[in-house]
């Protein structure tokens, strides 16, 4: 048994002060009859839940992929900065998403949301090894030694040891890297410590999962084949 507003609100009707509006005003039903009391007690999956003739359904695990652009930073809220929740269309302002890590404001690429706690946390988690993959466009040109020092995992210049991780010189001045964790500006000052300012920086891939043509600054659900992909 849970609460009508919470049922509701769950149910992306919107949050739990809109949803008392949306009782009051008489547009919900529950089993044919009007009901105004948000603090109802309804059984899901059981009470057929209506609000103005739609059927609800309750908790739905949410996924969303997003082509981050620069200029926006990864959190919930900030006083200063347009954070990357405004680039969420309406609809999916209701679903209670949070991001999956972080981009920096300056990055660009791939960037996930979800409602699921556990999910989000299996993602983050450095234990579950999930490789993200960088483009990054950089001062200097990665050597070979370069690429020695990161697959032996490299010690950054205030003295944090990160993971072992791959280093690809594409060409000058541009690398592909891959991390399976998630430090503070990882993959900035792992490129620092090896003189290669970075000047341009794109998450392209996590796990199995790339943008697949999501223009920058959109945002969709992931299909049935990559929420597949995604659980461990
Ligand atoms: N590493 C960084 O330095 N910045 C990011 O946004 C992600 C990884």
């Amino acid at each position: 048994m849970e609460r009508l507003d919470k049922f509701l609100s769950d149910s992306g009707a919107g949050t739990r002060s809109q949803v008392k509006l949306l009782l009051k005003a008489g547009r919900v039903s529950v089993d044919g009859k009007p009901e105004k009391d948000p603090g109802k007690k309804i059984e899901p999956g059981k009470n057929l839940v209506f609000l103005d003739g739609a059927p609800m359904g309750g908790y739905q695990r949410r996924v969303v992929i997003m082509n981050k652009p620069a200029g926006f930073v990864t959190a919930t809220e900030d006083s200063v900065e347009k954070t990357v929740m405004e680039l969420l269309p309406e609809q999916m302002r209701h679903w209670d998403l949070k991001p999956v890590g972080r981009l920096d404001k300056q990055t660009e690429g791939l960037l996930l949301f979800t409602n699921d706690g556990d999910l989000l946390h299996r993602l983050i988690s450095p234990k579950k090894e999930v490789p993200k993959i960088y483009y990054a466009r950089h001062e200097g040109t990665a050597s070979p030694e370069d690429v020695q020092s990161f697959a032996a995992g490299l010690t950054l210049r205030d003295g944090t040891e990160c993971l072992p991780a791959l280093l690809e010189p594409i060409g000058p001045g541009e690398s592909r890297v891959t991390v399976r964790e998630g430090k503070y500006h990882q993959v900035r000052r792992m490129m620092a410590s090896r003189n290669m300012t970075v000047l341009y920086l794109e998450r392209i891939q996590e796990g199995n999962l790339t943008l697949s043509g999501l223009p920058r600054g959109q945002v969709r659900e992931l299909t049935e084949k990559e929420l597949l992909s995604i659980e461990p």
